[in-house]
């Protein structure tokens, strides 16, 4: 239960129920940006309702597009109607944009309003000030753009002046970051001719699928190397459309440890987002064992589809450990928090190689993974990037931080499920950013 800052769980004798989760929160952002730049009217059903959505909302309207937001009748989710002039009928924000704790509304928003003529100030909380913005101002800066940001431009608030037309690039992204690579897609709409982004480790491709989606032509090739480039025709209008969102993997995966990882428990999680460039999780677990079912409920997966969902059934299993890559760790970067808890209450030991980027997230989550679920018993090492879990810990009820930072504190509550006595989760109101009912969901799920 949440007390004011500080959450109680209480380990559960049984899990049991049928969930329906937030909509994924990378697609609700990105539906919301797109509906801003196509002219006319634009649905999305399903989008999620947590804090980070709701900045991007909030970053719509500062834009000038008109936005009606309303309760689905699952009463979890929203619907939005989104008004729009189209890119070229947006105004320029009277305020500061906040972007609250969200890196993509801040990152996709920069890529967007590059190949604007207007200026916009980007801004966010405490952590997200702390949260890099070199990666995204040197690309746009080539291609004609005007950004600043605070520390020798590393850090927001960040000041975008836009510029039209821009240039288009042929850009291969540093780090793995779909962040970066749909921010530079975005401004490569508004650039003279094509723009191309080369990325190593493939990332979530939301944004490719979306724009095609909404008529713009958005080709893939695959490299000697394996690498993936994408580019976008500048010029090209994005049209509006009616979207559903399926639920998110990423809340989904909190729920597939919890199961896989309790001695009596069998969960069913409806419509989950099973993008290909989202699933590792479901995957790296069926690696180590644990038994989830899935049955399809999209059309089979056409890229020019959209997003395919299905409905996951899992239940109490075996896990044992494996080794990661960086090109798992891209693949389920937001997961691998909880996927270290899964981790160990397997048998043998799992290494995570290449998570450096886990330091730069909402909290530094190498530290505070390895804190919290070190405080549970569990024995978790950071080695320069890496993180070697040691498996087959009994967990015991203890107190952990989560950093401010919303996939820690679910993981540590969730831990709190299979811990002996009771676990404490100090700061858990940050679960809301991604999943404002986590904590009612956890009570509901004891059978
Ligand atoms: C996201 C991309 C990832 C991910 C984040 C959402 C997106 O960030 O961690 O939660 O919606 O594009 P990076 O692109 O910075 O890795």
């Amino acid at each position: 239960m949440i007390a004011t800052d500080v959450a109680t769980v209480t380990p559960a004798a049984r899990l049991r129920g049928e969930l329906r989760l937030p909509g994924d929160k990378s697609i609700s952002h990105r539906a919301l940006l797109f509906a801003t730049l196509a002219a006319g009217e634009s649905r999305i059903t399903g989008a999620g309702d947590g804090a980070d959505v709701r900045s991007t909302a909030g970053a719509v309207r500062a834009l000038g597009a008109t936005l009606d937001a309303r309760p689905d009748d699952d009463g979890r989710n929203v619907t939005y109607r989104v008004a729009s002039l189209g890119a070229d009928g947006l105004s320029q924000p009277d305020g500061v944009i906040d972007c609250g704790n969200s890196g993509t509304c801040l990152r996709l928003l920069a890529g967007m309003l590059a190949g604007l003529p207007m200026q916009a100030v980007l801004d966010g909380d405490d952590s997200l000030r702390r949260r890099p913005v070199a990666r995204i101002i040197e690309p746009l800066r080539r291609m004609g753009a005007e950004l600043h940001g605070r520390r020798h431009d590393s850090l927001p608030p960040l000041t975008v002046v836009g510029h039209t037309p821009l240039r288009a690039v042929d850009y291969a992204t540093p780090v793995p970051s779909a962040q970066v690579k749909s921010a530079i897609l975005l401004a490569g709409l508004r650039a003279e001719g094509r723009t191309t982004v080369r990325e190593r480790v493939a990332t979530r491709d939301h944004t490719e699928r979306m724009l095609r989606v909404r008529g713009v032509p958005v080709t893939r090739a695959v490299g000697d190397d394996g690498g993936v480039a994408w580019t976008v025709e500048g010029g090209t209008a994005v049209q509006p459309i009616d979207q559903h969102v399926p639920a998110d993997v990423s809340a989904a995966a909190f729920w597939l440890v919890a199961a896989a990882i309790h001695p009596d428990a069998e969960l069913k999680l409806r419509d989950v987002g099973v993008n290909p460039t989202r699933r590792a999780v479901i995957d790296l677990l069926r690696a180590m064992g644990a038994d989830i079912e899935e049955r399809p409920t999209s059309e089979a997966d056409d890229p020019d589809a959209g997003e395919p969902m299905a409905d996951l059934v899992v239940r109490s299993s075996d896990l044992r450990g494996i080794d990661l890559g960086p090109a798992e760790v891209a693949a389920a970067i937001d997961e691998i928090p909880v996927l270290c808890l899964a981790a160990a209450r397997a048998r043998g030991t799992t290494t995570i190689r290449g998570a450096g980027e886990l330091r730069h997230k909402e909290s530094d989550r190498l530290a505070g993974i390895a804190a919290g679920l070190s405080a549970l018993g569990a024995r978790v090492q950071v080695d320069g990037d890496d993180l070697v879990v040691h498996g087959s810990a009994a967990l015991r009820g203890a107190t952990t931080d989560s950093l401010d930072d919303h996939r820690l504190a679910m993981t540590f509550a969730v831990a709190g499920l299979v811990a002996t006595d009771r676990t404490i989760i100090e700061r858990p109101a940050s679960a809301a950013v991604s999943y404002p009912g986590f904590f009612a969901d956890l009570e509901g799920v004891r059978a």
